[in-house]
């Protein structure tokens, strides 16, 4: 017999059903609470509600485990490359060499930007943040695609899906160009999605460039420990933005203005630029530790603690054993790799950070990497947002073909009850 939860109010029961997920989490469905008891749920930050169910990404926060469909990530990490699980995440499966070929050649088909996006990106000042220059870029997009995606056609969504996974690397390549003053590259279809994204940021005019497979392939990796994570502040952005049927690209771009916040992408950059402020004051982190733990005082340990692992995070740990030896391969001795493990420790040895169990999460450790790959600092979120596209699209792929209603939530309103107006000179 299937559970049900009661709720008492004002001594009046009401019964819910009790939806049990794969992995036994449990959620009671309150669909109809308002409608039977006229009463909401309060959740600020939705730190107890499900906005959905879905069969992409299981995490489990207190184990710390993270599947993407049922693969475990530490597992796709090593023996994936990144375009299947790209696959995998949005078409639920892992592609066979034929799917994935094919797959491959239908994104490289698409690759090519409008040559008048280039005059929308020389609109913005070399100066302009990339993140910024990203979500416009995406936004832009639709100017150029004017068609809206007929959802119940599997053609018109998988074009539209290989359309912005094919030019999305290109644009985030280009808010790198736009600050470097280089001329603006379409991709070369004779490499690898990552090593073509390597050369559309870094080669520079008249000269040969050819990526060092060290870091293509630390690259990959890194894109796929970030390509999904559930119901995350940019994806839900994503959804709820989809939700309204507004399309996938105006959705995407909404996901890359979330990310770039410093409470959830753009932690990766505020890490390194942490990182760089204690070097400066000499590296003593006890220091920064102490203003942490201090509640007059802003500043939090960036790259620490997660909303929902209250563990390691497991992309925390496959970064830090990659940063070390992706350094070691490139021969780079980054100061700032130890500060890190030294600031990690202290963290994990003090009570106010074991108490609240707040661990390294999966920024902490990544900008190091793309430091050490010549990524300039304020390209690290955007890195982050071509390894969560796949997610965002899965998702809103999801959302849209189980015709979820458009999320809009209800709140308690604490204002001024209804007065009269006061005309301006009686104010
Ligand atoms: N440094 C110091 N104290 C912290 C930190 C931190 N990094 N994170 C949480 N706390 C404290 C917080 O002050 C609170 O203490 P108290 O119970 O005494 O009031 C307690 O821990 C719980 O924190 P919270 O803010 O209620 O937790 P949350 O789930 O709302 O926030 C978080 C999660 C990730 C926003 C937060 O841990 C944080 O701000 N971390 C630093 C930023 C960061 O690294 N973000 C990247 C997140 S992972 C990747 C991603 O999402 O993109």
């Amino acid at each position: 017999m299937s559970k049900v939860a009661t709720l008492e109010i004002d001594g009046k029961k009401y019964e819910f059903p009790v939806i049990v997920g794969s992995e036994n989490e449990v959620a009671i469905d309150i669909k109809n609470l308002r409608g039977e008891s006229g009463v909401i749920t309060l959740d600020p930050g939705f730190k107890n509600t499900g906005s959905c169910e879905s069969a992409i990404t299981f995490l489990d926060g207190e184990l710390g485990i993270l599947r993407y469909r049922g693969y475990s990530i530490e597992e796709l990490a090593e023996k994936a490359e990144f375009l299947e699980v790209v696959f995998l995440l949005i078409f639920g499966e892992l592609p066979n060499k034929e799917e994935l070929g094919k797959f491959k050649e239908d994104i490289k088909a698409q690759s090519e930007v409008n040559l008048d996006m280039k005059k929308v990106i020389k609109g913005f000042p070399p100066t302009a943040h990339p993140m910024g220059m990203l979500s416009s870029l995406t936004s832009a997009l639709i100017a150029f695609n004017p068609k809206s995606v007929n959802v119940d056609s599997e053609e018109d969504m998988y074009k539209a899906i290989v359309k912005i996974l094919a030019k999305f690397p290109t644009l985030a390549a280009w808010t790198l160009r736009r600050r470097n003053d280089l001329p603006l590259e379409n991709s070369d279809n004779s490499l690898g999605y990552v090593e073509s994204f390597l050369k559309m940021m870094f080669q520079k005019p008249g000269e040969e460039y050819k990526a060092n497979k060290n870091v293509v392939d630390a690259l990959d990796k890194l894109l796929i420990l970030h390509a999904d994570h559930e119901q995350n502040c940019s994806t839900s952005t994503v959804r709820i933005v989809g939700s309204s049927q507004a399309g996938l690209f105006a959705s995407i771009s909404a996901g890359v203005s979330a990310l770039w916040g410093p409470l959830h992408g753009g932690a990766n950059q505020a890490v390194i630029e942490m990182l760089e402020a204690i070097k400066a004051d000499g590296g003593d982190t006890s220091k920064f530790i102490a203003k942490a733990k201090d509640k007059d005082d802003p500043f939090r340990l960036m790259g620490f603690g997660h909303r929902v692992y209250k563990n390691f995070d497991p992309r925390a740990k496959i970064i830090k054993k990659a940063a070390d030896e992706v350094l070691a391969e490139l021969g780079v001795d980054d100061p700032i790799l130890e500060i890190a493990k030294g600031l990690e420790k202290a963290a994990l040895e003090d009570e106010y950070f074991v108490e609240r169990k707040l661990y390294p999460n999966v920024d902490f450790y990544s900008g190091i990497i793309y430091r050490a790959m010549g990524i300039p600092t304020e390209m690290f979120t955007v890195m982050f947002a071509v390894g969560r596209l796949p997610g965002w699209i899965a998702q809103w792929r999801e959302m849209r073909l189980a015709k979820e209603p458009i999320g809009r939530p209800r709140q308690v309103y604490i204002g001024e009850s209804l007065r009269g107006f006061k005309e301006l000179d009686k104010r």
